[in-house]
């Protein structure tokens, strides 16, 4: 990428990583917490490692923290796992898994490193899902407020930056993927009834944020793919704006206007789906106002039109790391996707495409004007040792570098944007290829073969620390507040 200046970033940009519970904790059923739905999704990814070791963070915080500081961190964005804390359906609170957020959070804090926390990011208890119906259930929503309730008095006082719910248009787009999906018969349907729980939840936790944590600010976290068209063919424009609308925008416009779009509700009627909104949901809904946008941006995607007698086809993932093993989808009479020949990609398929960065910015603040913080972001690829048990992943710190230019950019822009946290800060599990396709600036030293034999002889390994090159540059940018990049 050509560099024709420096980029600058306010004082006080926050600068970190992000992780999520379920993916770097482990330790699954210690200290009192009780399975979740995506334990047992995790499980069905063989022969990649499930999530009951996953980076051990739960016997490393410590280790990890100290790492952070070294590096000179000063946000991390992370998530509280729900059966840590509310592991039954008595609702009591596990005093166990507040110790263990309340130790991580007064060491961040004693760090001087904002915590950035997420409520939900894929980890429902089982028994939420056996005994209330799950993402199905209106019950869902009064568990959910009470879960939220409870992180917000016992955290409030020191976490004042607070995200609903992870992605939640990805999880509806591939509810096959991340387990939402489980005990739907016709998902085509039946996602917008499980949106609209969601929506509720979220609705409830943005109150209950704005009643319980003073001076805390709460906002959603849309995994964010910028569609761009495969030409300047008009029908490809209206399908990059079709596959805009039903992958991330729906989602963003309820977000920030507190109600569904005309362009949803038609859609609904046009299909003869009843969303299952009852009386009072919408009020709601209007009442919760977002104070910021979590952008979640790893790349773009390219549309190009399909007519309404093409052959569907739903997007099928790449599940190995191998190049070429991922099918786009076709939604006929909407838009397929397609391969970009502007851009190269990774082993999983992903565009290498950093300027979407600046586009997403740019398209959000346009769109909602809302302040933005990055909270994912990062390069997910094979790696191993060398000789000398160290990691080179200039690759990464290209990537890094080149997205850190385009944020640079949208600030000179005139977008409001107040931190980077890329995915992620330890090596950690994916959410399909295990720990083999890693996005860390530290390496964890252990395989999927080996984290399987572990859990197999119940003996947990060392699971070593060792920093990558790209956490050598990320200290020398953040210290300098992105001037030495
Ligand atoms: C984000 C999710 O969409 O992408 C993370 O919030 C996920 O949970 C990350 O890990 C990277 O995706 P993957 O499939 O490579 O793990």
């Amino acid at each position: 990428m050509h560099y024709d200046h420096d980029p600058k970033f306010p004082e006080g940009f926050l600068w970190g990583a992000s992780s999520a519970a379920w993916q770097v904790e482990g330790a699954t059923d210690a200290d009192g917490r009780t399975p979740a739905i995506i334990d047992l999704n995790s499980q069905t990814k063989v022969p990649f490692a499930d999530n009951s070791i996953a980076a051990d963070h739960y016997h490393h915080a410590h280790e990890d923290v100290e790492l952070m500081a070294e590096c000179g961190f000063t946000s991390y964005r992370f998530s509280l796992a729900w059966p840590r804390i509310i592991p039954h359906s008595d609702g009591k609170v596990n005093e166990a898994g507040i110790a263990f957020y309340n130790e991580l959070i007064d060491d961040l804090v004693a760090h001087n490193i904002t915590p950035i926390v997420t409520l939900y990011h894929y980890d429902m208890p089982v028994w939420v899902d056996e005994e209330l119906g799950g993402w199905k259930s209106r019950k869902t929503v009064d568990a959910f407020e009470h879960y939220a309730r409870v992180c917000f008095e016992r955290f409030g006082d020191r976490v004042k930056y607070w995200l609903a719910i992870n992605e939640q248009n990805m999880q509806i787009c591939y509810g096959d993927w991340l387990g939402v999906d489980k005990g739907c018969d016709d998902w085509f349907r039946d996602k917008w009834r499980v949106n609209h729980i969601m929506n509720l939840c979220h609705a409830k936790a943005v109150n209950a944020c704005h009643e319980l944590v003073p001076g805390g600010k709460i906002g959603p976290v849309p995994g964010m793919v910028p569609i761009y068209p495969f030409s300047s063919e008009p029908m490809d424009q209206i399908a990059a704006m079709n596959a805009e609308e039903f992958t991330e925008k729906i989602w963003n416009d309820t977000d920030a206007y507190g109600e569904y779009s005309t362009f949803l509700k038609n859609y609904w009627k046009n299909n003869d789906i009843d969303p299952g909104i009852e009386p009072g949901d919408e009020e709601l809904m209007k009442s919760a106002k977002i104070d910021f946008i979590a952008v979640n941006c790893y790349r773009s995607n390219t549309a190009r039109w399909a007519a309404a007698n093409a052959a569907a086809q739903a997007q099928l993932m790449n599940k190995t790391g191998e190049k070429g093993k991922l099918i786009f989808p076709t939604v006929p009479g909407q838009y397929q996707l397609c391969y970009n020949p502007y851009v190269p990609y990774t082993d999983w398929d992903w565009e290498i495409d950093p300027v979407s960065m600046r586009y997403v910015m740019r398209y959000l603040w346009d769109h909602y004007h809302l302040p933005m913080v990055v909270t994912e972001n990062g390069f997910g690829a094979h790696e191993h040792k060398d000789e000398n048990g160290e990691v080179h992943d200039q690759y990464r710190i290209d990537f890094l570098r080149d997205t850190v230019y385009q944020l640079g950019l949208a600030i000179e822009d005139g977008v409001e944007i107040f931190g980077y946290n890329p995915w992620s800060f330890t090596d950690l599990l994916s959410t399909g290829n295990g720990i083999e396709k890693r996005y860390g600036l530290v390496y964890i030293d252990a395989t999927d073969d080996e984290l399987n034999e572990a859990k197999a002889a119940g003996v947990l390994p060392p699971m070593k620390r060792i920093k990558k090159d790209s956490f050598h540059w990320y200290s020398k940018l953040i210290k300098s507040n992105g001037a030495e990049w």
